[in-house]
């Protein structure tokens, strides 16, 4: 526990005698209460503000309306249902800052009381890492979810866009001001800049514009200190670091700036189902030569799901659905398809031709038209679930295939997605931002199960079901690292314990998500944030401090 010799060692003596784990009853409350009141006298002392204003942004665990604020961005029920919560897995306190002073203090009052801190922002995290802790440590949660301006500056095509800002916001506000500019980033609307940014970020541009860390060119970070940093301030390697290698292991970060894209006024989505019957095998086979190496103004996403055939009656088939959208009209696309994809049999009729922000609101949501369902904070639906990731490098062969339809119906829920890089993506070097997998990934693979009932039982087998498939699919992944994308959070790959997973080995996470760049991310962590403060399961370890005489 090398961090904790930072903190005044009476303060660190009491927080583990008093740990929430250990006792109960009426001095859980005295010690709730006086947390909160030394928190809160803290964060008006560092910041020179007054109680009442303060105290509306802390909540403690014993405020009634704690509960509510916990949830109001937890997006995987898994983490915030009464079987998986223990006193210890949630926050002793939450704070939804309104000023950046606020977040200063914060940092630096964490320190002062012993607490670890978690920052959150649209709290997508697969493992609630946001919110959510699995190492017994007492935490305040920083929730970004205040600090949700957009400043669009058309003439310079660029955008300041503050972390608890969600990406739906963000393309709603840059259309309010142009029809020809975007933005390349996420597929969920509900998704938020601060941990999407800063651990990657792609969508449907991926293949023409790469992923939203490569159109950064600033950024406000509140580092361990509780100074606020840009990009001048913080150096070009913390800068690099927090495009691509997670917020979470570097400060708070405010706010970041980006470089627009130009968009056509026509843009052409389609979806195109087939089930095995329909020559599925077909179809998916010739997608991975295609997809990876079309137009980049086309992105196709191919949706694997096991499903209850309708043709042969109690049988169990696979359905292929290929998501696509193209940046230019429906002709172009048709015949682009015609010669280089004729196992889609795309006709025009499949296509439809709409703006950039519709086709936004058209992938984004199952059910709504309306482009200011853009600006809706609250997910369409919230469910149980786990990801996990993969990156093929080597086309899977058809008999590769067909064993994977068998696995797939065996198993009976897990479904896939395939999301195809090349262009963009294959011409950035992979040390330009921490996030490795370019040039020589055909397409990353999501592995899928979500559930809508609270059940441990589901759960357990859940669980096995898409670790089996994972395991299963090993022969036709990338290998040495097996690689898995930081955005795709995935607890099984790795825990961090003082810089070692759970099995005391160097961290196994920290070279699949980052491959050759991690370690240089250790190296920029070791120097900006040498007690290894800013931390959670799988963030970047520190070097080890070489022993002193
Ligand atoms: C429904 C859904 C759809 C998704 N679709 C896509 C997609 O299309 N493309 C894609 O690339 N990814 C996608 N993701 C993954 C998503 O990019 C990541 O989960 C991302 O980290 C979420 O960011 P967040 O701010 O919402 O999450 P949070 O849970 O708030 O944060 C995630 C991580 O970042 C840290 N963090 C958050 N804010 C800050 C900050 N301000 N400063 C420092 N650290 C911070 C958190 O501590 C945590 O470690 C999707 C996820 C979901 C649930
Ligand atoms: C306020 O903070 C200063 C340091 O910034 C410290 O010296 C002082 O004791 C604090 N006062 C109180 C009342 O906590
Ligand atoms: C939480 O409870 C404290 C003590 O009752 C109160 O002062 C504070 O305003 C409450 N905070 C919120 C955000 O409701
Ligand atoms: C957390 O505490 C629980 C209960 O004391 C224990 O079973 C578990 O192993 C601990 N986890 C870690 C990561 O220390
Ligand atoms: C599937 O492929 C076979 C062989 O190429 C062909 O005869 C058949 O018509 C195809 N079926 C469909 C539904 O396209
Ligand atoms: C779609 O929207 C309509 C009208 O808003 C609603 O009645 C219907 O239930 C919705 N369907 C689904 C599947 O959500
Ligand atoms: C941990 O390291 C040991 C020794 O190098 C190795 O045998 C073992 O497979 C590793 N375990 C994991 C889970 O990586």
């Amino acid at each position: 526990m090398g961090w904790s010799t930072t903190f005044p060692l009476s303060l660190t003596v009491v927080l583990l005698l008093r740990s929430p784990t250990v006792f109960s009853s009426s001095r859980d409350d005295d010690f709730t209460a006086s947390l909160y009141a030394d928190f809160l006298h803290c964060l008006e002392n560092r910041t020179q503000s007054s109680s009442p204003d303060l105290s509306q942004l802390l909540y403690s665990q014993s405020n009634s309306s704690y509960a509510a604020a916990l949830q109001s961005y937890a997006r995987n029920r898994r983490f915030t249902s009464s079987s998986s919560v223990t006193a210890s897995s949630k926050p002793l306190l939450i704070l939804a800052p309104t000023h950046h002073s606020h977040v200063s203090a914060a940092v630096l009052c964490s320190r002062d009381l012993g607490l670890h801190l978690r920052t959150r922002s649209g709290g997508h995290d697969y493992e609630g890492v946001s919110y959510a802790s699995q190492s017994n440590e007492s935490f305040i949660v920083l929730d970004t979810f205040n600090f949700r301006s957009i400043d669009v500056d058309v003439a310079g095509e660029s955008a300041w866009v503050e972390s608890g800002a969600i990406l739906g916001e963000l393309y709603y506000r840059i259309s309010e001001k142009s029809s020809v500019l975007g933005f390349p980033a996420g597929i969920c609307p509900t998704v938020g800049v601060g941990g999407h940014f800063s651990g990657g970020g792609y969508g449907n541009m991926i293949r023409k514009f790469g992923l939203s860390v490569d159109h950064i060119t600033d950024a406000r970070i509140v580092d361990v200190e509780g100074r606020v940093l840009d990009r001048a301030s913080m150096g070009e390697d913390l800068f690099w670091a927090i495009r691509g290698g997670g917020g979470a292991s570097f400060g708070v970060i405010l706010a970041y700036k980006v470089n627009l894209v130009s968009v056509p006024s026509t843009v052409t989505v389609f979806r195109v189902e087939k089930t095995l019957e329909q020559n599925a095998t077909d179809l998916v086979y010739r997608w991975q030569h295609v997809a990876p190496a079309t137009d980049n103004g086309l992105f196709m996403r191919l949706l694997l799901q096991p499903i209850t055939s309708r043709t042969r009656k109690g049988e169990k088939t696979i359905r292929a659905s290929v998501l696509a959208q193209f940046l230019g009209d429906a002709d172009r696309l048709v015949s682009i398809m015609a010669g280089e994809f004729p196992e889609l049999g795309l006709r025009k009729e499949d296509c439809m031709e709409m703006s950039w922000i519709e086709s936004a609101v058209w992938w984004g949501f199952k059910n709504r038209t309306a482009r200011e369902a853009l600006l809706d904070r609250t997910p369409e639906s919230l469910n149980f679930l786990k990801r996990k990731s993969d990156y093929v490098q080597v086309p899977i062969t058809r008999p590769g295939l067909e064993s994977l339809w068998a696995k797939m119906i065996e198993l009976g829920k897990v479904g896939l997605v395939f999301n195809a890089y090349g262009g963009a993506m294959a011409e950035v070097p992979s040390s330009e931002t921490p996030f490795p997998h370019r040039a020589g990934n055909l397409f990353k693979i999501q592995y899928s199960i979500s559930w809508g009932q609270e059940s441990p039982e589901m759960e357990t087998n859940y669980l096995n079901q898409i670790r089996s498939l994972h395991s299963f699919m090993t022969p036709s992944v990338s290998k040495d690292p097996r690689r898995a994308y930081l955005n795709y959070r995935d607890l099984d790959i790795g825990v961090a314990q003082n810089g070692k997973d759970i099995y005391g080995n160097d961290s196994v996470y920290g070279v699949k998500y980052f491959v050759g760049n991690f370690e240089r991310l250790v190296g920029v962590k070791t120097v900006v944030d040498p007690m290894n403060f800013f931390r959670n399961e799988q963030s970047i370890p520190t070097l080890p401090r070489k022993p002193s005489k």
